[in-house]
């Protein structure tokens, strides 16, 4: 038996003020998308702002339904409207971001699982690396500089 380590770089900011710019906008874009959430069930509504190669920028947000499985996260709420809108342009970054009073999340908000699959298929469609930025309701902020750091030992087509 042998034991392989998987290594993930997860870049840490202490706030909003570290980051340069244009990612900052980034994240304001992605909370602005969070304020227009449909979560009346969960009260979690979540914000995804993307950036494509254009300098489009493509927000998403988390749509609820009565049907609880039927719900759509922000991310991939983003990601198909991106590959609708703009099919052959690249998406560089995805900024993730929360506003949920009552918890008041002080910790970066990862996407889910689903999500995470959806961003490698479209890393693999475009053959780009798509950096993630995440934070909660506010305070430090995650970065990575691909889904490859969330999701090791990857499935897609290869294995079909
Ligand atoms: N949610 C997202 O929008 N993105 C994620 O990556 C995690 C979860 C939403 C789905 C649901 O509306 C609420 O957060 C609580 O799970």
């Amino acid at each position: 038996m042998k034991k392989k380590i998987i290594k993930a770089e997860v870049e840490v900011f202490e706030n909003e003020d570290e980051l340069s710019r244009n990612n900052r906008e980034l994240l304001a874009a992605a909370k602005d998308a969070a304020s227009r959430a449909y979560a009346p069930y969960s009260k979690f509504q979540v914000g995804a702002a993307l950036l494509l190669e254009n300098g489009e920028i493509i927000l998403g947000s988390n749509q609820e339904n009565a049907a609880y499985p039927v719900t759509i996260c922000a991310e991939r709420t983003a990601i198909f409207a991106a590959a609708t809108q703009f099919p052959d342009i690249p998406i560089l970054k995805i900024a993730i971001t929360i506003i949920s009073p009552e918890a008041n999340i002080n910790r970066p908000v990862p996407p889910c699982g689903s999500c995470r699959q959806v961003i490698y298929e479209t890393e693999l469609r475009y053959s780009k690396n798509i950096e993630i930025f995440m934070q909660g309701d506010h305070g430090i902020i995650y970065k990575v500089k691909s889904i490859k750091d969330l999701l090791p030992l990857l499935f897609d087509a290869s294995f079909l």
